[in-house]
């Protein structure tokens, strides 16, 4: 259970409302090791309910120099990131 940072999880649930209603956005969180910075994350994940969808990538210093790396590892359907490719599929299949 998450102890104190009320203004953070105060700022993560701005987030989470811009999300719900339809907003992009990226936040950044962090902070030497050991402070918390995971622990708040899955916070919000919890937080979210059935609100937004949450998917998870992890950085690898060995791909600090790779741009978007984790986010190219999010989009590779080989490492689970197909239903995003559907869920991409099926939004804009309803557009204009
Ligand atoms: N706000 C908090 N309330 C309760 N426990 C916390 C809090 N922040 C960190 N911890 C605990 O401290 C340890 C390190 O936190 P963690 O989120 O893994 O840090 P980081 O991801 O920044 O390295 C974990 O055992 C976690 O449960
Ligand atoms: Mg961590």
């Amino acid at each position: 259970m998450i102890v104190s940072r009320t203004a953070e999880l105060s700022r993560l649930d701005d987030l989470l409302t811009a999300l719900a209603g339809g907003e992009g956005g990226a936040l950044v969180v962090r902070g030497e090791a050991g402070i918390g910075k995971t622990t708040l994350l899955e916070t919000l994940a919890m937080r979210s309910g059935d609100a937004v969808t949450v998917i998870r990538t992890c950085g690898a210093e060995t791909e600090a120099e790779l741009t978007f790396s984790a986010l190219a590892d999010l989009l590779d359907p080989d490492r689970g990131g197909a239903h995003l490719l559907r869920a991409g599929r099926s939004a804009g299949s309803g557009a204009g």
